[in-house]
């Protein structure tokens, strides 16, 4: 654990002038200011005189335990190491290693004139047994300060394992960098209700002149932007090029998409990628380092809110889904006319079509092997009222913190009723079929009727087959040609393919 900051500086330079009572006198007024949040004015009791000293004292030990570690970390240890005491049946605890830090920072970001967001994980275990805290303060070049609200948001609650994510909101009451003669944001943090025991640290620095205020107000740079959580697993190269020239068309021009690559964008996915990359439509961030923190699959809570929180003000709408999801419009609708729609709530779901990703139609006069995944998977599950997951889309603005399937901390209203106007096709796990996905044929009367598959109905839906010579004249005209070697070649198809000729039925 290690205190710097204000106090152990302050104290260090009194320390060699004054005599040690004045000082400690002085430091009781410091530390009084200090610990008073407004959010914890309860915790000050009449105790705060006498526990004020006794951190005067902390704060000298551990002054001295920082820089003589960063001269020799030996000394340190040997410091750490308890005395064995006298009485024999005292025992001692004695541990090694460290496990869960109490605040793992991915991103800080500006929210506004007078707004932070600090997006980070913390040790689950003591989010579950104690009451972590943190304060928020605004140090100008010229040293004077500023303290803020804090309130931390918890997203993925419930979800988290070692690690829980963490959103920490700071909020000024005017901009503490009006002047726009730069700055930094401290935060402490704190383990529990005890204001001693905490961690100091710079989240964001504003360099002089950074700060411009019209970066908060419409018009914003983009109209819709994409959000990708963790990246992981082995992607299927060919599937993720569709994806990205489907929602580049969709999206249109003034869109950008942003990946976080968890380990999954082999040399291949990147090869698809990087024309959009080097068009300025895509940008990558390369997260890897996140395996570290053992959080909730492949820490995408982190990344969802990091990804709201630095592109808070930089489209009309943010949207939230996987690589293997295609947003689609049904009945014609157009994208601007739904979303003008829309536009007085923050936030809407999207209902999910599920489609095989398996399935595809014996009809000899295709060749599937040269097709892309949403040409050639034409059959949906027909199941009606089953409870699903849902993908969304928001006004980054409004939101505080946001999770996987929608956001609970926002402003303003949220609309689920969303069916007939905009929908998603989900080929689930599509995305991770190396080679041929056509793995299961069925004949042809399939088209005009339910086909049974391993206990689920499915039906015959070519909406998202219509689209695609459009999609593929699209992509051709934006990137060019895409180099048939980058993709993968199409694998054999596999021996079982051409026997099957009938549906399978519940019996399998
Ligand atoms: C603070 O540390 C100095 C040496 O680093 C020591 O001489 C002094 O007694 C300490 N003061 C207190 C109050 O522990
Ligand atoms: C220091 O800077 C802040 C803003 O950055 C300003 O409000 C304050 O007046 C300045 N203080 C002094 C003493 O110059
Ligand atoms: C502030 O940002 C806007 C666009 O967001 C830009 O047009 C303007 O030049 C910027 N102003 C300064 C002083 O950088
Ligand atoms: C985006 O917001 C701007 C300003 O509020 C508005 O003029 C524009 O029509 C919006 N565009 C879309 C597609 O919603
Ligand atoms: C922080 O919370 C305040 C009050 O709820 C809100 O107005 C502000 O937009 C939030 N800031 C960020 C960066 O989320
Ligand atoms: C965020 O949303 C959760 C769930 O609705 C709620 O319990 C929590 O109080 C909210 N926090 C803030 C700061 O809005
Ligand atoms: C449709 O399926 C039903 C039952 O599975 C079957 O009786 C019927 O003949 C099928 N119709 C066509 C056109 O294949």
């Amino acid at each position: 654990m290690r205190k710097e900051g204000p106090v152990a500086k302050l104290f260090g330079s009194c320390l060699e002038r004054k005599p040690l009572v004045l000082t400690l006198l002085a430091l009781t007024f410091v530390m009084l200011i200090w610990n008073l949040p407004p959010y914890y004015q309860s915790l000050l009791s009449t105790t705060t005189r006498s526990s004020s000293s006794s951190t005067a004292l902390t704060a000298n030990a551990s002054l001295r335990a920082v820089s003589s570690s960063s001269i020799n970390p030996a000394v340190t240890e040997q410091k750490l190491s308890t005395p064995k005491p006298n009485d024999p049946n005292k025992r001692v605890f004695q541990s090694y290693g460290n496990a869960a830090a109490l605040f793992v920072q991915m991103g800080a970001y500006r929210g506004g004139p007078t707004t932070f967001a600090v997006v980070g994980l913390a040790s689950k275990p003591i989010h579950v047994y104690r009451r972590p805290w943190f304060k928020c303060e605004w140090i100008s070049s010229n040293g004077s300060s500023t303290r803020a609200l804090a309130y931390k948001m918890l997203p993925d609650w419930g979800y988290g394992r070692v690690y829980t994510v963490v959103v920490v909101n700071c909020t000024f009451p005017v901009n503490p960098n009006h002047d726009n003669s730069g700055g930094k944001l401290s935060i402490n943090a704190y383990y529990g209700e005890n204001p001693r025991k905490m961690e100091k640290f710079t989240a964001l620095e504003e360099v002089p002149g950074a700060y411009n205020e019209s970066k908060y107000r419409p018009p914003y740079q983009y109209e819709y932007l994409y959000c990708g959580s963790s990246l992981y697993g082995d992607l299927s190269a060919a599937r993720l090029r569709e994806w990205m020239a489907y929602h580049a068309w969709f999206f249109g021009e003034n869109s950008h998409f942003v990946f976080h690559d968890a380990g999954g964008v082999s040399e291949e996915a990147r090869a698809v990628l990087d024309p959009w990359v080097r068009a300025g439509r895509v940008t990558m961030q390369d997260i890897r380092a996140q395996a570290e923190f053992d959080g909730y699959y492949y820490n995408q809570f982190l990344v969802v809110n990091d990804c709201l929180h630095r592109y808070r003000y930089a489209a009309n709408w943010t949207f939230y889904f996987d690589v293997d999801e295609y947003i689609y419009l049904p009945h014609g609708n157009s994208l601007e006319s739904v979303l003008s729609d829309f536009s007085d709530y923050t936030q809407f779901t999207i209902e999910q079509n599920p489609m095989s990703s398996a399935l595809c139609l014996n009809d000899p006069t295709q060749d599937y092997s040269r097709q892309w995944g949403f040409e050639k998977l034409l059959f949906r599950d027909s199941r009606t009222g089953l409870r699903r997951d849902r993908k969304y889309a928001i006004q980054a603005k409004n939101a505080f913190s946001t999770g996987v399937h929608m956001s609970e901390n926002v402003t303003g209203k949220t609309l689920h009723d969303t069916e007939t106007k905009i929908r998603y096709y989900h080929y689930h796990n599509s995305i991770t079929v190396q080679g041929e996905v056509c793995r299961e044929l069925v004949p042809m009367s399939a088209k005009k009727n339910v086909t049974w598959f391993n206990k689920l109905p499915y039906v015959y839906d070519d909406n998202m087959k219509k689209l695609a010579s459009t999609i593929k004249q699209f992509e051709l005209k934006t990137i060019g040609n895409v180099q048939e070697q980058q993709l993968p070649q199409p694998q054999p198809q596999p021996a079982h393919m051409n026997n099957i000729n009938t549906p399978r039925t519940t019996h399998t």
